[in-house]
């Protein structure tokens, strides 16, 4: 069957878009439970000068062990900060009388723990009871991202080989809930409404939404996540419509079960540890590999910056450090809020 390729939109469409963006960027940016200002960049320049220098370290060299761990540290900052906030919740472990978001079914693919855990021993280590498990995991996400960007790597981006300076100064929580990460993460067979509601719940907007899914650069998925999309889906249609069909035969063979939990599905073919906008393509191609990721194309506006970034990566990566940044100051506790936790996976 011919790929079908969703044309590029008219002009006049661009016109409007261009318009809701810029109302989009005039909405002020909410950020609930408390906390909301306060981050800086630098904020350790002081009470632990070398704590960026420490976490990239460890980073730089897991990643250099494996290039795929990338993908996880990316992935557990955003699910910090899509349940209570950014203050570190999903890194708590399940006690006795709590399940905690950890063990929550959303969170049973979230990896690079032990990474977070050899930051946050050497840190404790060299400054004790300062620098915040939720911060470690924001600046361990930037570097994991920068580390993956060729334009960074090669240094033609920033001279410090960031993609974007990281803003700190939040502080951990001391709940975790199962029950709250199933309510509050988006789901792989979310439509483009339930994704813009779940953005804006936490002072994200489309564009926000449009940007931060570029994510699915890196990584992979298992079976469980895109069966649906590939058998059974309707009582008219054996595969989703909406994926190219070419694509889900081939996705077809390597997903023999649904349950099949051990299978690994490069997001990107071929790319899954770089990070770059080639997603945006497949996207347009109907190959995105998620529901989600194909819902993009179903708003004017998030369909739109599917082809801005298609066409321009430096587009994409710089506005990706912005929304990066939005993404980091949800729900944020500062000040005298929360705790700086001795371990990362335990209240202390
Ligand atoms: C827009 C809504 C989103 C949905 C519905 C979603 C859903 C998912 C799902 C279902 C997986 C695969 C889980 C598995 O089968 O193992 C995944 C992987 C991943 N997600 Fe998302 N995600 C979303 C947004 C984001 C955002 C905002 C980020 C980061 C900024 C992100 C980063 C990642 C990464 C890096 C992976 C690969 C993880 C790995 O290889 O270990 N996602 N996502």
């Amino acid at each position: 069957m011919a790929v079908r390729v969703l044309l590029p939109p008219p002009r006049r469409w661009f016109l409007l878009s261009s318009l809701l963006l810029v109302v989009a960027a005039a909405v002020p940016v909410v950020h609930g439970y408390g906390g909301g200002g306060g981050l800086t960049v630098g904020f350790y320049k002081e009470s632990c000068p070398e704590a960026e220098k420490i976490v990239r370290k460890v980073v730089a060299a897991a990643v250099h062990d494996d290039p795929t761990t990338t993908a996880p540290l990316l992935r557990l900052h955003f699910h910090d900060c899509f349940v209570r906030g950014c203050e570190g919740s999903v890194l708590i472990n399940s006690t006795k009388k709590n399940t905690a978001e950890k063990d929550a079914k959303p969170n049973h693919t979230l990896d690079a723990y032990d990474v977070i855990d050899a930051i946050k021993e050497k840190l404790e280590h060299k400054c004790p009871a300062t620098v915040s498990c939720t911060d470690i995991l924001a600046i361990a996400a930037r570097d994991a991202v920068s580390l993956a960007t060729k334009a960074v790597r090669q240094g033609r981006w920033s001279k410090d080989g960031n993609l974007y300076e990281v803003e700190t100064g939040r502080r951990d929580g001391r709940v975790s809930s199962a029950k709250e990460a199933v309510t509050y993460l988006p789901d792989s067979f979310d439509g483009i409404r339930r994704l813009i509601t779940r953005f804006a719940s936490k002072g994200l907007s489309l564009k926000d939404l449009a940007v931060l899914s570029g994510a699915h650069a890196l990584g992979n998925t298992h079976c469980p996540s895109i069966a649906k999309r590939l058998r059974n889906f309707t009582a008219h249609h054996n595969t989703d419509p909406t994926l190219d069909a070419t694509y889900a035969a081939g996705l077809r063979r390597q997903c023999r079960s649904a349950k099949d939990n051990t299978t690994q599905l490069e997001m990107v073919p071929g790319s899954s540890t770089t990070f770059d906008a080639t997603y945006y393509g497949l996207v347009a191609e109907r190959k995105g590999m998620f529901h989600s990721d194909e819902a993009l194309l179903r708003n004017d506006v998030t369909r739109g910056l599917v082809y801005e970034y298609m066409r321009s990566e430096e587009s994409f990566l710089r506005d990706f450090g912005v929304s990066m940044v939005n993404m980091g100051r949800v729900g944020v506790l500062t000040g005298s809020q929360g705790e700086i936790r001795r371990t990362c996976a335990l209240v202390n």
